[in-house]
């Protein structure tokens, strides 16, 4: 699978571009030249959303009222252009998604074109908060199932609905019926079991495979969504008017092998680093072992962030795919992957 060529309008700092992609190539330009705005929106074509804005209005261009982002992908016996478009009239935002011009629904959309991310920012994962962490594996899950992807959103419907009757009751505006409830937690049940369990392959996949950059084991502290704990939990549900079980408020943990230390706790930055890109690299697998595809690869001024010897390693683990690199400065790049077949430099 190859990114063949990419077309951005009004995205971001993008008024107007368009770019030839090789099966590598190199983004070289100074800071806020709009290097990582590229990855992301090649990214959003993976997956329906940013990675990096709060709202998927800000990548639209200051000013414009809609961003349209297209590409062509190739594939071994096959092409297909895709197009993302954001619009925003009256502070209402819609995106639609476009496969060889024909509109389709986000579940059916994403995984035509999968790619794997590492940014300086990555290392967060680990650092920061439990949503940071769930919103990440389902990056992954979201390109590689379509199954996730729409127990997903009806998952987060349901429980934007629950939450909103569990408010209204407790601050006294509204009394709903037991029926009222139940209706939404057996979609809750239904689809929280199927998020908890791909969730659950994920987390398995990565502890079952070899480690060659960094040993680690990774924890999945789950949150189940069934009756018998909504049951448990009813009380305190009411009382604080809003669900309080689910996965929506999984973890997922860290762990040294040998001392079950947690990595976030005892582990320096650059070993968290390390996980990181440990997790990546199989990331990369489990995409091509769900989709059959390799993924895009997709680097965000690694060379800030990794030594010369992890690059390397980082490098020769990866399968044989496309990758799009960012960097400020030429030199910054190995000569290994200067000296690659088929280069081309985007200067910004
Ligand atoms: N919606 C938007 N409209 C216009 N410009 C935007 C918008 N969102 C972000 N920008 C601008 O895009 C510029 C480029 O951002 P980007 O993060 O891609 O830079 P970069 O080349 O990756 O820089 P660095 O080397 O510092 O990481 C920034 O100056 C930012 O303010
Ligand atoms: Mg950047």
């Amino acid at each position: 699978m190859i990114l063949k060529n990419l077309k951005l309008k009004n995205f971001r700092n993008h008024r107007s571009a368009s770019f030839g992609l090789f099966s590598t190539t190199i983004i070289i330009g100074p800071n806020t030249a709009g290097k990582t705005n590229i990855l992301e929106a090649i990214n959003i074509l993976s997956r329906g959303k940013s990675f990096r804005a709060e709202h998927d209005k800000d990548t639209i261009c200051e000013g414009a009222e809609f961003t349209r982002i297209e590409a062509e992908i190739d594939y071994e016996n096959e092409k297909i252009k895709l197009a993302v478009i954001f619009s925003n009239t009256n502070n209402y935002l819609s995106k639609k998604f476009l496969v060889n011009n024909v509109p389709k629904r986000l579940s059916d959309f994403a995984s035509k074109f999968t790619s794997v991310l590492f940014t300086p920012h990555d290392i967060e994962i680990i650092a920061t908060s439990p949503s940071l962490r769930r919103r990440y594996i389902d990056s992954i899950l979201y390109q590689s199932d379509k199954k996730y992807r729409i127990a997903f959103s009806l998952y987060e419907k349901a429980l934007k609905r629950r939450n909103r009757m569990l408010y209204d009751m407790r601050e006294g505006k509204k009394q709903y019926k037991r029926a009222d409830f139940e209706y939404f937690e057996k979609i809750l049940i239904e689809q929280g079991s199927i998020l908890t369990s791909k969730r659950e392959e994920f987390v398995d996949f990565v502890n079952e495979r070899n480690k060659e950059i960094f040993d680690f084991v990774l924890f999945y502290d789950k949150s189940e969504m069934s009756e018998a704990r909504l049951f448990k939990y009813h009380f305190e549900e009411q009382a604080a008017g809003i669900t309080l079980v689910g996965p929506q408020r999984d973890d997922f943990i860290f762990y040294f092998p040998k001392t079950k230390k947690v990595i976030r706790e005892f582990g320096s930055r650059g070993e968290e680093r390390l996980t990181i890109f440990q997790l990546k690299v199989l990331e990369v697998n489990y995409l091509l072992r769900a989709t059959g595809h390799i993924p895009v690869l997709l680097l965000d001024d690694i060379f800030s962030e990794l030594d010369d010897t992890n690059i390397h390693k980082v490098f020769d683990l990866l399968p044989d795919q496309q990758t799009i690199l960012t960097t400020t400065h030429r030199e910054f790049i190995p000569k290994k992957i200067l000296n690659r077949e088929e280069v081309s430099i985007i200067e910004l």
